[in-house]
């Protein structure tokens, strides 16, 4: 009998999507076929602690850290596996645990989604699902993004970045500066962070001033964007390394006045959101979207998947690129699989996928000489 392939999934998190994150990983790991997989959950608790022994999903979502036991990766490849930690009295002791053949990371938000675990497998020599550390980051950082879709000539709305030192010192002159601009409505966001934290809409003066105060309680930059008019949203899923694929597109139809917070994880039941797949656009648009979506997960170097967001202008049509979550909600009924389901990927063959692009991206990044060797001849 051929050995399994053990893949590690991390869930959890240092992150206000943590819940989320373990839903999402609940998912995954019942879809992993056990003939082929041996599924070794990881946990990280909301104090950023690791956690592996005895049952690790059932401690956080009992809110039971304890209850499992303290677990490290070391970053020395030689090791490629999982220890458990002992407290010694002043020692800790470093057993090993299991070795990883490969990573899912089922991460969202800061210290997951964001290139930060994605260098520590790096290190540590582990193939893992989802974009490197560049797509990550880069997908992370709503300002940093924004100018590269830019460069490459992908339509994004016009936008300012604003420091948080600059708003705290010279209030009028932002203010002015953003009305000469970009005028009103707009919407303000800490740049980086997901989940709708922190983000407003901003009708007035009064009112940018309070969107920069919120966005500035969670980051030291932050992003102010015109409003795209009676705004669609049309989401397409990604899938690949080198010749990535986009699924049919799919529409949220938010509760609120735009997908906030409550939208998005609070509003239950007949005030839920809603799914529309595939979305209810044109043929054409429906190829442009799909099409955008790949040229814009090329230009951050995604790997692996990501989800397109776009948002549609109802006035004019216009078609923006908003954002590439490099590790998409992933329960059964979240966009990102559903969006697969309806292009003709079912779930667990969705799974399987990702994890043999994991490991053809770590095989294709081995072929790389680390030392430089001056040709012969
Ligand atoms: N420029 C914009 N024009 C219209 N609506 C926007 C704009 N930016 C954000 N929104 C609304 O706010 C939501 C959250 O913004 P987004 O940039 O996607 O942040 P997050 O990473 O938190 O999802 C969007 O889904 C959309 O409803
Ligand atoms: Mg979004």
């Amino acid at each position: 009998m051929a050995t399994k392939i053990r893949v590690g999934v991390i869930f959890g998190g240092r992150s206000g999507e943590h819940e989320v994150s373990l839903a999402s990983a609940r998912s995954v790991m019942a879809a992993l076929d056990p003939d082929k997989y041996q599924v070794v959950p990881i946990g990280i608790t909301k104090e950023g602690g690791w956690i592996a022994a005895g049952d690790p999903m059932q401690a956080l979502t009992a809110g039971d850290a304890g209850s499992s036991g303290p677990a490290a990766l070391l970053s020395d490849p030689a090791y490629r596996g999982l220890m458990r930690l002992e407290e010694k009295g002043q020692a800790v002791e470093v057993v090993r645990m299991t070795q990883l053949d490969v990573i899912f990371p089922v991460l969202h938000g800061p210290y997951g989604e964001d290139g930060t675990v994605q260098g520590l497998l790096d290190l540590a020599g582990i193939p893992y699902v989802g974009a490197g550390v560049t797509g990550s980051a880069v997908a992370m950082d709503k300002a940093i993004f924004k100018d590269v879709i830019r460069a490459h000539g992908l339509p994004v709305v016009d936008s300012q970045l604003v420091m948080r030192r600059e708003w705290e010192a010279r209030p009028e002159q932002v203010l002015d500066r953003l009305e000469g601009t970009l005028g009103y409505p707009v919407f303000t966001k800490p740049a980086n962070l997901g989940s709708s934290v922190g983000i407003c809409k901003c009708h007035d003066r009064a009112g940018l001033v309070h969107g920069l105060d919120e966005a500035a309680r969670y980051d030291r930059k932050l992003l102010v964007e015109a409003a795209v008019p009676q705004a669609r949203e049309i989401e397409v899923s990604v899938l690949g390394n080198d010749d990535p694929i986009a699924s049919l597109p799919g529409e949220i139809l938010p509760s609120r006045e735009f997908y906030d917070y409550a939208a998005k994880y609070l509003d239950q039941g007949e005030k839920a959101s809603g799914l529309l797949i595939p979305a209810p656009i044109s043929p054409e648009l429906t190829e442009r979207v799909r099409e955008l979506a790949v040229q814009a997960y090329r230009a951050i170097d995604c790997a692996g998947m990501a989800r397109a967001d776009f948002l549609l202008s109802g006035r004019s049509g216009e078609l923006y690129v908003n954002e590439l979550n490099t590790i998409p909600g992933f329960t059964a009924i979240s966009m990102y699989p559903k969006l697969w389901a309806a292009t003709g990927i079912a779930y667990p063959e969705l799974v399987d996928r990702l994890i043999g692009l994991a490991l053809e991206r770590h095989a294709n990044r081995a072929r790389n000489k680390t030392s430089y060797q001056p040709e012969e001849g």
